[in-house]
């Protein structure tokens, strides 16, 4: 059936700027990472989209090697977008990203020029987008110099391939020298997208946080509920129907959904519960909470889950003892 989105999609979600450029995202986004591959079912990944631009989530995340099989995720979106989403482009941030392994051979990774422009061209044939928002380096290159990198982001908004250029996974240090490399190239860094969460706060405790403040730089937290662990997902047992169940022997999960760590989200739980909220609403609200993070990036398998973090927006103001009970639950 033709899709006819809601009237409402803009009454009750909030837009943050993006550090201090003129773009707003959503304070909640989705990225496609997982369950928008070729093995996921194309009904569902049509109805999460279709949810969650109803409910205000105007920027989707994605990047080349997001499937399985990689690419696919990108397939999926295109075909998805060409059905649902084609005349409301002009309401939509989609990004992408370029960095991790995509084809054979020394130009299939990492971050030179002759990469990351080769990629976004592909990027863009298997979405059948004209051009990305925001194209991103994913991750930094310890062999290619930042000039190259940072210039190659240049060209791909001045060729239009891009109207944004962002970074993730890049130190505070990193940041710094992009950012400044950017600026003097006139394509100012727009975002940087690093794992934030209640069990990974690398960028409070490395000074990301006020290098993004200084520079005017946005940022966007993906894994805002650790794939699924600062849920009520894992509270009783692993379910079946999971990314742990399906993932376990997988990189990137490991041996994440430890006893030590559910025990600790069974008592941020209670907090959680105290303030009308879910874990997830919690997790995602408690994300939201620092003055630079524009956008919550979460990851969904379900309509309900896009739903239910949403919700997380009619509560997302901390007591000065609400976070102090947080503080102590995660440092036991
Ligand atoms: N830049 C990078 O290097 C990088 C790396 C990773 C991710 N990302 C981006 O960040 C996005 C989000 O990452 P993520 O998927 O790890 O985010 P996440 O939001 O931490 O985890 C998403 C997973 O949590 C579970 N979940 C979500 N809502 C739930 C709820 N309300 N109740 C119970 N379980 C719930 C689902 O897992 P189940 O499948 O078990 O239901 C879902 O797939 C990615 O799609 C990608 O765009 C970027």
């Amino acid at each position: 059936m033709a899709y006819l989105p809601q009237d409402a999609r803009y009454d009750t979600m909030q837009y943050r700027r993006s550090g201090r450029s003129g773009l707003k995202l959503p304070a909640i986004s989705l990225g496609i990472w997982y369950n928008f591959g070729g093995i996921d079912p194309l009904e569902n990944c049509r109805a999460m989209l279709r949810r969650a631009f109803d409910l205000g989530i105007t920027h989707i995340d994605i990047a080349n090697n997001y499937g399985p099989p990689p690419g696919s995720a990108e397939e999926t979106f295109g075909q998805i977008f060409r059905a649902d989403f084609k005349q409301y482009r002009d309401e939509l941030i989609v990004s992408n990203k370029a960095g991790y392994r995509m084809w054979a051979g020394p130009y299939g990774e990492w971050g030179s020029r002759k990469y990351l422009v080769a990629s976004c061209d592909q990027s863009l044939k298997r979405t059948g987008l004209e051009y990305f928002d925001i194209f991103y380096s994913h991750r930094p290159d310890p062999e290619t110099p930042l000039e190259e990198t940072m210039s190659a982001l240049d060209y791909i908004v001045r060729s239009g391939r891009a109207l944004y250029a962002g970074i993730s996974t890049y130190s505070p240090e990193q940041t710094r020298q992009a950012a400044h490399i950017l600026k003097q190239l006139g394509t100012p860094c727009l975002i940087h997208q690093p794992r934030y969460n209640m069990f990974d706060r690398w960028i409070e405790d490395d000074g990301l946080v006020p290098v993004l403040a200084e520079e005017g730089i946005g940022c966007i937290a993906f894994s805002p509920l650790c794939q699924g662990i600062l849920t009520n997902k894992y509270i009783d047992e692993v379910p079946g129907e999971s990314r742990a169940s399906k993932l376990s022997n997988r990189f990137h999960w490991g041996d994440s959904v430890t006893e030590q760590r559910i025990a600790k989200v069974r008592k941020l739980n209670s907090i959680a519960l105290e303030r009308g909220q879910t874990m997830a609403q919690l997790a995602i609200a408690w994300t939201l909470r620092l003055n630079v993070m524009t956008s919550a990036l979460i990851g969904a398998s379900r309509v309900a889950q896009i739903e239910d973090a949403v919700g997380a927006l009619n509560n997302l103001a901390f007591s000065e003892a609400e976070l102090q009970a947080i503080e102590a639950i995660l440092a036991e």
